[in-house]
């Protein structure tokens, strides 16, 4: 199944009636034996080898298993992207960057990126991501790593008037072209009005390097990704985090 997996961009009513299904059929519970029995817990098999998550992997059932038997929607947050790879390793090794800091990972999928703003340092963390299946892994993931305190939102922030954080992070969130301008234009007005500073991970997917946003990042670091991430991954070698300066615009 996951082989097949591309990730597309979700229309509002799409987020709304999948959140209505979610709750209205499953419970918290329901969703945490899902995850158990569908994941595994794997460590050192990233550029963070520090961070433990319950993500699919070859042993998984659905690894293999015809996609349409799985309940949800395709499972984000079961991967662990290179984007937020690279992200959450820069975190890691640049500790200053999120100490004392209130951070938002948005389209936080599997969390990685939250839990190491949390393990660097963050006075708040949220996670945010659409998928209420991801909160719920979010969550576990979390708890793998010793952290309490990442606080899960699912509602769609992009657009919204957010003040409060020192630190926006988004990993692998440049996938679709209209998602990406969407965030282009709401990133800009984050900057402009609240200061907010944005990190973005990404392994240079097209539609991401020949975005307009891509002329306003400057780069922070590359990372080589490991052997078994490339094979994932097909063509990709490394990824990059990237800081946003909307006034290099002019
Ligand atoms: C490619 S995954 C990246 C996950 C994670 N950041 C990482 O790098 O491992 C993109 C994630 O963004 C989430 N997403 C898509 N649109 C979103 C939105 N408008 N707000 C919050 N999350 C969103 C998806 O559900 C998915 O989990």
């Amino acid at each position: 199944m996951l082989r097949h997996f591309k990730p597309s961009f979700f229309s509002q009513y799409l987020i709304n009636s999948y959140r209505q299904f979610i709750h209205r059929h499953f419970s918290a519970d329901q969703l945490r034996t899902f995850i158990e029995e569908n994941t595994e817990v794997v460590r050192g098999q990233s550029l963070t080898p520090q961070i433990k998550l319950r993500l699919m992997t070859p042993s998984c059932r659905f690894w293999t298993e015809k996609p349409e038997l799985w309940p949800f929607q395709d499972p984000y947050w079961a991967i662990y992207w290179p984007g937020g790879q690279a992200l959450s390793r820069y975190l890691l090794d640049n500790t200053s960057v999120c100490q004392g800091k209130t951070v938002l990972d948005l389209g936080s999928g599997c969390g990685a990126s939250a839990i190491a703003a949390g393990l660097s340092g963050a006075s708040r963390v949220v996670a945010n991501d659409i998928d209420p299946v991801a909160a719920v892994a979010t969550t576990m993931n979390c708890e793998l790593n010793g952290l309490k305190s990442v606080v899960c939102v699912t509602d769609n922030l992009i657009g919204s008037e957010l003040e409060g954080f020192d630190l926006m992070l988004l990993g692998d969130m440049f996938y679709d072209e209209s998602l990406a301008t969407s965030l282009h234009c709401w990133l800009s007005r984050c900057i402009k009005l609240h200061r907010t500073k944005v990190l973005i991970g990404d392994p240079g997917r097209a539609q991401f390097e020949s975005h307009t946003i891509r002329t306003l990042l400057r780069l922070e670091a590359t990372f080589d990704l490991p052997k078994s991430v490339r094979e994932e991954n097909y063509g990709l070698t490394g990824s990059s985090v990237w800081s946003f300066h909307p006034e290099l615009s002019g």
